[in-house]
Formats: structure tokens, sequence, C-alpha cells
């Protein structure tokens, strides 16, 4: 579309820049008509067979509004015909909405300097034009603050789209999207831009899916449930509890002797005795299981919940034999009897070998933190934790030890090891519904969402339904990568998360193209419209399964079958 401003002479009171009124003439694309205090409306007009160009209006685009000494930056939103008819031989006259965004001022030495906000509001009449590039990177420039590209600008490819690195880890950070727009790729090209800019940052990846081992084939760690090593002994209770009776709770009173023995096979690794004498076993049981809890929290020397001390399995399973050959009945035989097959069962399963083939190998977590949190890193601070290859019952419980883990080593280590904790399909962790997930997963990706900062732990979440994700979590992330939603629920989550005067760019997220996403909060300038720089193929996240499947025989359909029983 050629544009051409209607002629009438604009005279007005303010003291026009001289030095670009020629510039400013030819860029001049119409004139405000109307102005409410957020935004106005421009009269333009447009050639009856006009063309798109680099003048056009579009919505989505930043313009400017010339005040003289200053620029008001606005964000066109809608715009439309004065008419309902078009006039293909003559000037057709429009109204363009614009958000007004902020000011580029120009101080006496020729500099310049963007602030959110307006101070000075158009009058009538006042000439809007095409933004400058110069202005429009300055409105996305980050100042004195660390600026890291990540991609380039929507509406100008020649600038770059940059983010603070340091703001948004900080504050921890959200990328949402629907599917397939390009989000876990997005968290590759922003984890390569962390580490970089952070060489103390180590970054555990929660990965359901198995596809970020191929994006950091030189700067990650990938453990799989084969070379995991997740001793039983470092789960919690509740955590333990989880995996024995497989995600329910209807086993109460199994759930009652797991504490009490699981309690007293501690103290009996502590106290080094292999089979403690009866009278011991008896005087130690007769206690309320609650008394042997207590003991081992006072023991633990002021840290919260049941300490990650070894104890033994086969320890725990004479124990459960003990009481049911004990005279005094304390639990009913059913129970014990129960428990004990469950527990036998699972130290037999080859799929939870992960937990049991040489956890008492160990006789502290070091090992397990040495290989999860990359101490020392050797080049490769990331860790990628496969959760595909688990049982699905044990994600949760392995989630929550992980999340723990990166609290309690941040923490531990007085702000030295910086930790992100990156969860893809968060809202399988901390769903928006309260009575789903599982409660230690989501109370320990609450602390690190709510406390992590002080420590150095950081928290990214990554979701293409944000409307499942619990909202709490949601609102401490401080930067949100917006990338395309269709779904209203979800659109209207994001809106409710943006504070600053650019909502109305939010209105575009259900048609911005893959790659792109609005980016606003802590990490950026001001609410930004960006593509994601594209990544070299072998930089990409992709699922093993799928990477390298060119040329592979197809099995045969007794292989597949007996894979999809075991
Ligand atoms: N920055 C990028 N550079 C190059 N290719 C990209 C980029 N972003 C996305 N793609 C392409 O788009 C495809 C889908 O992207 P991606 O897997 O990141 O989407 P997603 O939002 O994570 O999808 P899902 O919701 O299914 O997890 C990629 O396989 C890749 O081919
Ligand atoms: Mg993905």
């Amino acid at each position: 579309m050629q544009l051409a401003v209607k002629t009438a002479t604009f005279e007005n009171n303010l003291t026009q820049d001289r030095r670009d009124q020629t510039q400013d003439l030819q860029r001049a694309l119409g004139r405000v008509v109307s102005c409410d205090g957020s935004r106005a409306t421009i009269a333009s007009t447009v050639g009856g067979m006009a063309h798109l160009g680099p003048d056009s209006w579009t919505v989505g685009r930043m313009i400017s509004i010339n005040l003289g000494s200053s620029r008001i930056v606005g964000l066109v939103f809608e715009m439309a015909a004065v008419q309902a008819v078009w006039d293909e031989g003559s000037d057709n006259a429009i109204h363009v909405q614009v958000e007004l965004l902020g000011e580029v001022s120009e101080t006496a030495d020729g500099r310049t300097s963007f602030q959110s906000g307006i101070s000075t509001y158009p009058p009538i009449g006042a000439v809007a034009h095409r933004i400058r590039a110069s202005d429009l990177a300055l409105v996305h420039d980050l100042g004195t603050r660390k600026a890291v590209a990540i991609g380039t600008l929507t509406q100008d490819p020649s600038i770059p789209a940059t983010v603070c690195i340091d703001d948004m880890l900080a504050r921890h950070f959200a990328l949402l999207g629907t599917t397939g727009v390009g989000k876990s790729s997005a968290v590759a090209l922003l984890l390569r831009r962390a580490i970089a800019a952070r060489p103390r940052l180590r970054v555990l990846i929660l990965d359901p899916h198995n596809e970020y081992a191929s994006a950091f084939p030189d700067r990650a760690l990938t453990i799989d449930a084969e070379g995991l090593d997740l001793p039983f002994w470092m789960f919690k209770l509740e955590e333990f509890a989880e995996v024995v009776f497989r995600g329910r709770s209807a086993f109460d009173e199994e759930a009652d002797i797991l504490r009490e023995v699981v309690g007293v096979a501690r103290e009996r690794y502590r106290s080094g005795s292999l089979r403690s004498s009866m009278r011991d076993l008896n005087s130690t049981l007769l206690k309320r299981p609650l008394d042997v809890g207590q003991g081992r929290r006072e023991d633990s020397a002021g840290s919260a919940g049941d300490m990650p001390t070894p104890y033994r399995i086969i320890d725990v399973l004479a124990i459960i034999d003990d009481l049911i050959g004990m005279h005094e009945k304390r639990w009913p035989h059913a129970s014990l009897r129960s428990l004990k097959v469950r527990l036998e069962a699972l130290h037999g399963d080859p799929r939870y070998q992960f937990m049991f083939a040489r956890a008492n190998m160990m006789e502290t977590m070091a090992p397990v933190i040495a290989q999860i949190f990359r101490v020392p890193h050797h080049g490769r601070p990331i860790t990628v934790f496969q959760l595909g290859g688990l049982p699905s019952e044990v994600v949760d419980a392995v989630a929550s030890v992980l999340a723990r883990l990166a609290f309690d080593l941040a923490m531990a280590s007085q702000g030295t090891y910086e930790i992100l904790l990156l969860c893809e399909e968060a809202h399988r962790y901390v769903p928006a519904n309260p009575t789903l997930g599982f409660l230690p997963t989501r109370q320990a990706i609450a602390r690190i969402a709510k406390e992590g900062r002080k420590y150095g732990a950081y928290l990214g979440v990554v979701t293409q339904r944000p409307g499942e994700l619990d909202p709490t979590i949601l609102s401490q992330c401080s930067t949100i990568f917006a990338m395309r939603l269709a779904n209203e629920v979800d659109q209207q989550i994001i809106r409710s998360a943006i504070s600053d005067a650019s909502a109305s760019t939010l209105k575009f997220l259900s048609s911005v193209g893959n790659r792109e996403a609005i980016a606003f909060g802590e990490g950026v300038a001001t609410t930004m419209r960006m593509r994601f720089a594209e990544l070299p193929r072998h930089e990409l996240p992709a699922m093993d399964v799928v990477a390298g499947v060119e040329g592979r025989r197809e099995p045969g359909l007794d292989d597949m079958v007996r894979r999809m029983r075991g």
C-alpha cells in the first residue's frame, strides 16, 4: 500500500524537529485525531490501489508520533477504513488505533533515550510516521544491563532482539505456546546463551520426551533410566511412598508401617549393626512411630523433613519380618505382608534398578550430587534428565527429588553453584488443579519459584497449556516468552500476567508465526515481538527415536508388540 497524507497544512506551536523535518514529512503517514491518555487514533489516507510497502499501516507495527523534541512510540493494534466502502479511483480515509508505549527524547548533545510511559501527550494534529530504525532499537535497548541476542525483532529483522540473561534467570522465566511453535528449540537457544553468559550456572533439564540430548551434544551430560543412580534412601518418605504405592494413596496403614520401619532401618544402619538383637529392636519398636521420627529429625542437624541418610532394604524387610513375628500385634499381619511383597517386587523389578542396584555402595549423597549437578562440570554444565524411559509412576517422585536437591545444593553452596531447573511440560508437575499432581514435587518447585533467587536456584517452565499450570508458579516467572496460543483461556492468562502498557501486543498471540514470541517482563527492555534465531540442525532438540530414523529398518510386528509389553 502506498500511503498519501492529506496535504492540509499543519500549523502548531510545537517546536518541530527541524533537522528531521523533511525526512519526517516524507515518512509522514497520518495525524492524531483523538487521544485518551493511553491510546490515540490517527487519521490517514490510503490510495485506492495501495500495495503493501514499508510505509503501510499494518497491525503489530510500532510507529512514532512527532512532538518536536520528543517522539511518542505507539503500537498499531487496530485499524479500519472510515467508510465501509473502498474507492479504487482516489484516496480512502482510514483510522488507525495505536497504544501509546513511551517516549524517545533527545538531549541537547544529540543523544536519545527511551522511557516507558508518556509525559507529554500528542496534541490533535500531531504527525505520525514510520518509526526510525534507531528509535526501534532504542525502545528495546537494555541500557546498562548486559544484553544477549536471541533473535531479531519481527518488525525489523535488522535489529537484534536481546534479553538480559541475569534478570531472566534470577527472576525465573516461562515459555508458553501451542504445540510445534518452537518452544523446545527456543529453550535450547536460551540455555546455550545462558551457560555462555554465566559460567557458574548448572542446568538440570527435566526432559519427558528425551529430546534435549541432541541439542547439546557438546555441553550436556545425558542421564537416562539406565545410567541413572538415585538411591532409594535419598527419597523423602512421601517420595518413596509414591513409588512403593504407585501413586495411590489408599494404603495409609502400609504407609505408616513404612515410615516406622524406614526409621528403624536408618537407626540400624547408623549404629552399624546389621542385625540388632531382638531386645534392641523391641525397645525401638515399642516407641510410638512418631518418637522414632522425631529422634531422627533432631539428629539431622536442624534440616527440615527426613534427612537422606542411607539404610538397607534388607534391613527393612528383616524388620517387617520381625514385626510379623512379634508377640505384640502392632500392625495387622496382612498389611505387613502386603508391604513386604510390594518392597520385594520393587527391589527385583529391573525398571527400578536405578533406585536399588548401587544404592548401598554409596555411603553419602556426594557421588549422586556430583553426577547430576555436574560438580565439577568439565565443560558440560547441563544435565539432560531423560524421564521418558522411567516408569510413569516414578517420574513424579524423581522430579521431586531432583527439584529438592537443586534447591538444597544451591543453598548449601552459598551461592557458588547456580542451578537452573528447566521443567518441560511443567503443567504435569505443578498443575493448576490442586487435586492433581504430586504434592512434594509441587512444593519443591514452588520453593525454587518463591525463594530460589536468594540462593541461586532458578526455574524455567515450559508448557503448551498455561491454563493448566499452577498460576502461582507462573506469577513468579518474571520473564515470559509467549508464543502462539490459540486457546482463549490460555491467552487470557497471559494477558493477566502482563502489567505494562503494551497489553494490546497480546492481541496477536493467536496469530504469531512459528519461532516468533512476544517477550515481556524483567528480562527485556519493553514488550518485544521477536523471532528466535534459527538454530543449526545439530543444535535442535529432537526425539531420540525420530533422530536418525532415516535408513533404519522397520521392525517386525512381533518385535513391536514385545516392546509394547516391555
Ligand atoms: N529456532 C529454531 N531454529 C530452527 N528450527 C526451528 C526453530 N524453532 C523451531 N524450529 C523447527 O520447528 C520444529 C518444532 O519446534 P519445537 O520442537 O521446538 O516445538 P515445540 O513448541 O517444542 O513443540 P512441542 O509442543 O511439540 O514440544 C523443530 O523441529 C524445528 O524443525
Ligand atoms: Mg517441545
